[in-house]
């Protein structure tokens, strides 16, 4: 049987398992990466292994998040940043230098390799051929100790493209149309791999845009094959060297397959406030637009700018509509400066932001109350943009300008008969920004910098024979966690500063849960179905395990959230409806019978004594790896110690 491109690359860097549907495997990463606010934690989490070096091909730190300076707090974390880069050998990639996703293409990403990133976009560079995968900051850190990542082996799914492009139909449209045909929860456990005579008209850049979006799908990965456009992408970005060709067998085996015809697109918009809401342009056409962003990770690379500018030279953009471009790295920026596009831009009304994630997460630029703002981004989720009654609508780089001139939604077709479609180029050679990535062998510093907002990663003991303490919070069905550990940006400067967070555990649920929970001598969450979905945000169980939560008993959990609850050493019980009804606040919980050698002989069924009067059930599903690493107090433990054992 023949292999796919996802299968040839995990093949190559299998340490465990069978390339088995549903199965774990274990695979070896060559690339890391990191950005500014997870960073922090993943190298505490580093430090905390005892490692004195990155054991990966390549670790890179990018500062892209958060980059205005507003509070020292910032400028700390940023500091600490390179200074963790320096000591333990990784690439630092200073504040304003652009966005990880971007600045990680142009400089590092390769095909046929592994790569795994603290960010969801990490998926990005599946457009050159490489497998790129997000994961929680701790996977991130282990991985970079030269441990394996652990993950199910997704399903691999053909997206078969026929056709070409039509004018005015871009990369966007492609993924926009994967989004309204197979909704927000359409790739779950998917990886999509692109193939057919379609992929061959793409550029690796307009490839990326899709790829980077693969994540709204829900999907664990995108990828496309490695063919002449990713060598004609390397040599331009002057890395030609690490061109390696990767093509699916004839005979590869696909899950599933998807046909589009790019020569039906028509340009497409995401209408407020989910990804999938997908229409035609012309559906949304005439709706006044306030404001339009174009950058962002999945349209903020130079040749989405470009189109962009010849679109509005010698023209001006609507006086009542403000338009912003934020490119995506820095040399992006400085490339557009010499060409004097920049100049053409501003003439026409537009303003510059410095290259940073800023707007697409609500920080800078935030839309006025019940606006409409149109944007080249991947998310429009409400409130993202920084006010809760947002109208974010997301498109092309192309409908954007368009829109622009008009002040209102249109689709380029429609705007001006002299308005040419200005189709897609690359430039020669990708020159600028040469000095805003510090190479690992020209370090700035030596030593941790850690300024007082810094703290130490908190770790747990060994699980115990009993387990026991007082029901401390009792929840609903379906928390999040946003209400776990809210991401706003007055309490996103604590993520590296594990006390003062854990200060906002679940505030947004019962804002004496905090308090109560350090003055007791541990205890229990209880909560109905589907507790922790949401993000894959590894604060929302390390808060609560830093407060003294020894475990957890729920209906049911969302998958993301339970590994990370492993990952901390707090037990995850599932209960039955029965039990949940009948367990109230301030019960005294007990979970008896050696715990700890329970977990790790493979037990499933606990019990559960509550109140020392009646008893429950409690069902614990996970396998050897997570067992183990449960009963050593979590990941960071388990690891330490399988370090110093040699293994
Ligand atoms: Fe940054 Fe937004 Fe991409 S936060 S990494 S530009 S999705």
């Amino acid at each position: 049987m023949g292999k796919t491109v996802t299968e040839k690359i995990l093949d190559d860097h299998l340490v465990e398992g069978d390339l088995e549907p549903g199965e774990e495997i274990g695979i070896e990463i060559d690339q890391v990466l990191t950005q500014d606010t997870t960073g922090t934690l993943v190298w505490l989490q580093f430090e905390a292994l005892g490692l004195d070096n990155v054991q990966t091909e390549l670790a890179a730190q990018y500062c892209d998040h958060q980059t205005y300076q507003f509070d020292f707090k910032n400028t700390d974390d940023h500091r600490f940043l390179r200074s963790a880069a320096g000591t333990f050998g990784a690439y630092f990639s200073r504040p304003g230098n652009g966005i990880c996703h971007n600045v990680h293409r142009e400089n590092f990403a390769a095909p046929g390799k592994t790569l795994l990133g603290s960010d969801s976009h990490t998926p990005t560079p599946g457009g050159l051929g490489q497998l790129a995968i997000g994961s929680g900051g701790l996977d991130v850190a282990v991985a970079m100790g030269g441990g394996a990542y652990y993950i199910e082996m997704p399903e691999v799914v053909e997206v078969r493209l026929e056709g070409e492009l039509p004018e005015w139909g871009t990369a966007k449209d492609i993924i926009l149309e994967m989004l309204r045909r197979l909704s927000v929860k359409g790739g779950v456990g998917k990886i999509f791999e692109y193939t057919g005579p379609g992929v061959e008209s793409l550029s690796a850049p307009e490839r990326m845009t899709i790829t980077n979006m693969g994540t709204e799908l829900g999907a664990t990965s995108s990828i496309f094959p490695a063919d002449e456009q990713t060598k004609d992408y390397l040599n331009r970005v002057g890395r030609g060297e690490e061109y390696d060709p990767l093509q699916p067998d004839d005979d590869a085996d696909y899950h599933d397959s998807i046909t589009i015809d790019l020569s039906d697109l028509e340009p497409l918009i995401a209408e407020p406030s989910m990804p999938d809401n997908v229409v035609p342009v012309r559906e949304a056409a005439g709706a006044d637009v306030d404001q339009v962003m174009v950058g962002s990770c999945t349209n903020g690379a130079y040749e989405d700018i470009l189109p962009v500018a010849k679109m509005l030279e010698g023209r001006s953009i609507n006086l009542s509509t403000e338009m912003i471009v934020a490119p995506g790295s820095k040399k992006a920026s400085e490339m557009l400066a010499r060409e004097g596009w920049t100049a053409e831009l501003m003439a026409a009304g537009v303003n510059f932001s410095e290259a940073t994630c800023g707007a697409c997460i609500g920080i800078g630029h935030v839309p006025g109350s019940d606006s409409i703002s149109l944007r080249t981004f991947n998310r429009n989720f409400e409130g993202r943009s920084g006010i809760e009654d947002d109208n974010v609508y997301l498109c092309s780089p192309e409908v954007a300008a368009a829109s622009a001139l008009a002040g209102e939604i249109v689709d380029p077709r429609d705007l001006d008969e002299d308005l040419e479609d200005p189709g897609f180029e690359m430039p020669d050679s990708f020159e600028g920004a040469e000095h805003d990535i510090i190479d690992p062998d020209e370090a700035v510093d030596d030593d941790l910098i850690k300024g007082p907002n810094i703290g130490d990663v908190p770790l747990k003991d060994p699980l115990g024979a009993d387990i026991e303490g007082s029901t401390l919070l009792r929840m609903g069905d379906n928390i999040t966690t946003d209400h776990i550990i809210p991401a706003t940006q007055d309490i996103l400067m604590y993520r590296s500063n594990i006390p003062k967070l854990s200060e906002f555990t679940l505030s947004r649920v019962d804002d004496t849960f905090a308090d109560r929970a350090l003055n007791a001598d541990g205890g229990f969450l209880v909560a109905g179905e589907n507790y922790g979905q949401g993000s894959s945000r590894e604060h929302a169980a390390l808060c609560p395990m830093f407060l003294g939560i020894e475990g957890v008993l729920a209906q049911s959990f969302a998958r993301i959230h339970k590994a990370n609850l492993f990952n901390f050493g707090v037990l995850p019980l599932e209960i039955e409806e029965d039990a949940y009804e009948n367990i109230d606040q301030g019960d005294d919980i007990e979970v008896v019978d050696n715990v700890a050698d329970a977990v790790r002989s493979g037990k499933e069924e606990f019990t559960i004594r509550v109140n020392d009067d009646w008893e429950a059930t409690g069902v614990l599903d996970a396998s050897e790896r997570e067992r183990d690493i449960l009963a050593a107090g979590g990941k960071l433990s388990y690891v330490k110690q399988q370090h110093e054992d040699g293994g």
